[in-house]
């Protein structure tokens, strides 16, 4: 096993919710979560915000759990679950990515996001930073008082400009 082997452990929904909310996801997004386990962010999206979403994930029974359940729901026209690695997987179109990973696997999925993702593009982070982003926002705004962190690009690279890295949580 290598060291930024990630298990499955499920966002509560209130932090589901919160993390769509500080991205301020709409109907025109299209939202990757990047390790979709049970495929709720996908599922949120899809019937909270009216966003298109996308699930990328390795494990061969969440990818069946969640397909069934957006089959189960009528989301297929919505909401798709990819079962493959997700350093492997294409993720330009995406105007909204989410992450419950751990911090080494942000830190190699870095460049990839940096890459691919265009400008304007918001990054959502559950507990864990992006070593070297700047966040926009880190919200503990949700029941349980999980870390969010909230990026964009390209506001959050380091040294695009000198400002301080945080604004307040309660701007979000
Ligand atoms: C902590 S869980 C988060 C699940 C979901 N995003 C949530 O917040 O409830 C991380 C998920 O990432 C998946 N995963 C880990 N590494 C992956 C990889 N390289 N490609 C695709 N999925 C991966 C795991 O199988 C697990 O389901």
């Amino acid at each position: 096993m290598e060291m930024s082997f990630v298990p499955f452990v499920q966002s509560p929904i209130e932090v589901v919710r919160r993390m769509l909310q500080l991205a301020k996801v709409e109907e025109r997004d299209l939202v990757y979560d990047l390790g979709s386990g049970d495929g709720m962010t996908v599922i949120t999206s899809c019937r909270e915000f009216g966003a298109q979403a996308v699930g990328v994930e390795l494990r061969a029974d969440l990818v069946k759990r969640s397909t069934d359940e957006i089959r189960r729901l009528k989301l297929t026209g919505c909401g798709r679950i990819f079962q493959t690695d997700f350093f492997n997987f294409d993720i330009s179109d995406a105007t909204v990515v989410i992450l419950y990973l751990n911090t080494p696997t942000n830190a190699r999925l870095k460049p990839k996001l940096e890459k691919e993702l265009k400008d304007g593009t918001r990054v959502v982070s559950h507990d864990f930073e992006i070593t070297g982003w700047k966040p926009l926002v880190v919200s503990r705004d949700n029941p349980l008082g999980h870390a969010i962190y909230l990026y964009k690009l390209p506001e959050s690279l380091v040294g695009s400009d000198g400002s301080p890295p945080y604004t307040s949580s309660s701007l979000a």
